[in-house]
């Protein structure tokens, strides 16, 4: 070879060398490795840009080397709609009207995981439309009181449920390459004072009650992102908490996603720097006001922190820890080109809204079979503000910019509206504005008649009505099931208790629907033969009551709370734990969580209190008979497992669809148990007459209790009981097996 000839090749496979994909961008190479040739490359400045905020909801990409911005939003129940750089009002945008599903509780009340999947994955292919990486849910902080402001967006009081309904939603938005990022980590139990409560909770109703949803969510739905909550734990901001980020989500847990801060979370750079935080949201900012370039520089993980490493007051161990896992959440989502395109107000979606919602609402009585509206009905009052107010728009940053949202009485009107005259009559005026953020309903429900007079006009058109529906309950204004504050008592609001009185002293043919995600007093509740719990169910509202009230959809929904009669019957108000005590510097107010594992039926159980409808609760308009529970084995082995297989019938005329519930009972134990705790479940569908097995299976775990002593799960050997039925005050089929 002459050196001509030797300088031609080299020069070949120099230009080659150069023309090859870099490491990082080389989609054959592992994540890890990619990660860490793009950690190589970046510099300060720019591994700094990537752990803040750049605006409201978005936060710097790297392009030089062409990773694209990252962009999130809320959340939990469809896509926000997009807000401006730097300011909370409107962008104005046209292509953000979106699909709005039914809020969490709802979406728990199904106890259906494939209603969760369907969820997931339509949510997600309207973020991924919207050109959204990330959405800002689902929320599975536990319901402890129902005062709480916010126990709409979540899942319920039970570990085991809430973990059960998040792990399909998950799964199924991220194989769309979006994140979710579960929230809000831990212990956001209550709205009221949110920046300075300071949760003060044993370790086992910790582990046992409040963190289990949020462990599934991360092992086993490998969630790619979580948002700290705003309160305190051991004097710590959850937002950068050196136990809930660091030792249990980042070591126990081994979590390799993102710590993202809520919106304003985060309070310190050295805590944030040290104790886990990944990506600071939200801080304030004066933005546009006095500079938009002042603004986001000046966030905790920005110029503070890139100044105090060049200061060599860190090293970059922190900030290439919190870099790697926001590159892996690059690599996730914006650097995934295998992303599906998105839809936005897709069929599916809106069926899907339908379909959740039509499994989620709950008969929760039904006296003489009132329900459903029979086909000879001639004329039915509607009557509520509830039956017309739109209630997509509001409560927090879960309020949406829905395409469409059907009212209850356009619902029912569509549906019987041939045959059936449908009247209304308001009944009550709640709260009669409608925006939030800029986003109006555009309805005008300003009404200035007084109580008495709205009451009488309900009564009189009542009159000869074959049904009179009263839609009331909450409505997301503020104290009504929103964010930022708890409700101030759990009667309803706007004199409805009156209302509802007057007309079940007028007509025998009475059907309170009660949209809210939280429980109500009903001091009346054996004067109203048909209650029906509807939420807030979004898009599709209206089609859903309708077809449920009517028959068309066979209720199949269960509580996934207890409804106390009063707040006494509640184990924070009993105990007067809530909302705690502040302390003198006035800064923080200590709650104690004194009933400890003791929520929800936990509590029932131990007080041996009549709650107004159990945990588990709903009615359907078929009966069926649970019979006949068998077990694989009576013994279970430390490593084994029991299978319980019981027979449900239909029993009744209709199709339909039950859920059948096991919960274990500890007979003896070294430390104190509940009562029962729920550990399978199983919604099983069946025609009228058809009967059918359905086997639920448990292991250890199931039986097992935080210890204390050792900080591990730990099951005793001994006697165990298993009960089934459908609802936790209806468990008829039992059976005893023991742990060896
Ligand atoms: C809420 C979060 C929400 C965030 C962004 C906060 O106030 O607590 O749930 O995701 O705002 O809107």
């Amino acid at each position: 070879m002459n050196r001509k000839t030797v300088f031609v090749c080299l020069l070949a496979v120099g230009l080659q060398a150069m023309a090859q994909t870099p490491v990082y961008l080389d989609e054959s190479k592992p994540v890890e490795q990619r990660i860490e040739d793009a950690l190589k490359r970046m510099t300060l400045p720019e591994k700094i840009a990537v752990i803040h905020a750049q605006s409201k909801f978005s936060s710097a990409g790297v392009k030089r080397l062409g990773f694209p911005d990252f962009w999130t939003d809320d959340g939990p129940h469809g896509v926000r709609p997009d807000v401006l750089w730097d300011e909370w009002e409107q962008a104005g945008q046209t292509n953000d009207s979106c699909v709005a599903f039914p809020a969490l509780t709802c979406l728990a009340a199904t106890w259906n995981p494939e209603m969760s999947a369907l969820y997931g994955h339509a949510l997600g292919e309207e973020a991924l439309y919207r050109g959204k990486d990330m959405i800002l849910g689902p929320g599975v902080n536990i319901y402890r009181t129902p005062l709480g402001g916010r126990n709409f967006e979540y899942m319920g009081e039970d570990p085991y449920l809430a973990s059960r309904m998040v792990v399909p939603y998950i799964q199924q938005m991220q194989k769309l390459g979006v994140a979710s990022c579960v929230k809000h980590y831990c212990l956001n139990n209550d709205e009221e004072y949110r920046h300075q409560v300071n949760v003060i909770v044993s370790d086992r109703a910790l582990h046992e009650i409040y963190l289990p949803a949020f462990h599934a969510a991360i092992t086993e739905a490998g969630a790619w992102a979580i948002m700290g909550a705003y309160n305190l734990y051991k004097n710590e901001h959850n937002c950068h908490n050196s136990i809930t980020l660091n030792k249990i989500l980042k070591k126990d847990w081994k979590f390799d996603g993102v710590v993202v801060s809520d919106w304003g979370g985060a309070h310190e750079t050295d805590q944030a720097v040290k104790n886990g935080l990944d990506m600071e949201f939200g801080s304030w900012t004066n933005g546009l006001t006095e500079g938009a370039s002042n603004a986001y520089e000046s966030y905790h993980l920005a110029k503070p922190y890139e100044r105090a490493i060049q200061e060599g007051r860190y090293t970059t161990a922190e900030l290439d820890d919190k870099v790697r896992r926001v590159l892996r959440l690059f690599y996730r989502t914006t650097m995934n080109r295998q992303r599906p395109y998105g839809f936005l107000c897709s069929e599916s979606h809106y069926e899907t809204a339908r379909r959740v919602a039509g499994e989620g609402i709950v008969l929760l009585q039904n006296q003489g079979g009132l329900l459903p509206i029979r086909s000879d009905a001639k004329r039915i009052l509607v009557v509520g503000e509830n039956a017309i107010k739109m209630m997509t728009v509001g409560g927090g940053s879960s309020s949406l910019k829905a395409q469409h949202e059907i009212s209850p009485l356009d619902g029912l009107r569509q549906r019987l509206g041939n045959q059936v005259q449908v009247d209304y009559a308001r009944g009550y005026v709640g709260d009669a504005t409608g925006s939030y953020n800029g986003v109006t309903t555009g309805q005008n429900l300003n009404d200035n008649r007084s109580a008495d007079q709205l009451i009488a006009e309900a009564v009189e058109k009542a009159a000869g009505a074959d049904y009179v529906i009263l839609f009331g309950g909450l409505n997301k204004s503020d104290y009504q099931d929103c964010e930022g504050h708890d409700r101030k008592n759990m009667d309803l609001p706007y004199e409805q208790d009156r209302l509802v009185e007057a007309l079940a002293a007028a007509t025998k043919r009475l059907v309170y629907v009660n949209i809210s995600g939280n429980a109500v007093t009903m001091p009346w509740k054996s004067k109203v033969p048909a209650i029906v719990q509807g939420w807030f169910i979004g898009s599709e509202a209206g089609h859903a009551l309708a077809a449920v009230l009517t028959g068309d959809v066979n209720p199949s929904g269960k509580l996934p709370f207890t409804w106390p009669a009063s707040l006494q019957d509640v184990g924070a108000h009993a105990l007067d734990t809530y909302p705690g005590t502040w302390r003198a510097d006035k800064k923080v107010i200590d709650e104690e969580y004194k009933e400890g594992i003791y929520v929800g039926y936990r509590w029932v159980d131990k007080q041996k209190t009549r709650p107004t409808f159990a945990f588990g609760h709903g009615l359907s308009y078929t009966t069926f008979k649970i019979a006949n529970l068998r077990a694989d084995r009576t013994q279970m082995t430390s490593d084994g497992q029991i299978t319980f297989t019981v027979n449900v019938t239909n029993t009744g005329s209709c199709d339909g669809a039950e859920v059948v519930q096991l919960y274990v009972s500890d007979l003896k134990s070294s430390v104190d148990r509940p009562l029962k705790e729920l550990k399978a479940f199983q919604k099983v569908h069946l025609r009228a007459g058809e009967s059918k097995d359905v086997a639920l299976t448990i292991d250890k775990r199931a039986l097992s209790f935080w210890d204390e002593t050792t900080s591990d799960w730990k099951a005793e050997p001994g006697q165990f009981q298993a009960l089934v039925g459908n609802a936790s005050d209806n468990l008829p089929c039992k059976i005893k097996f023991t742990l060896q």
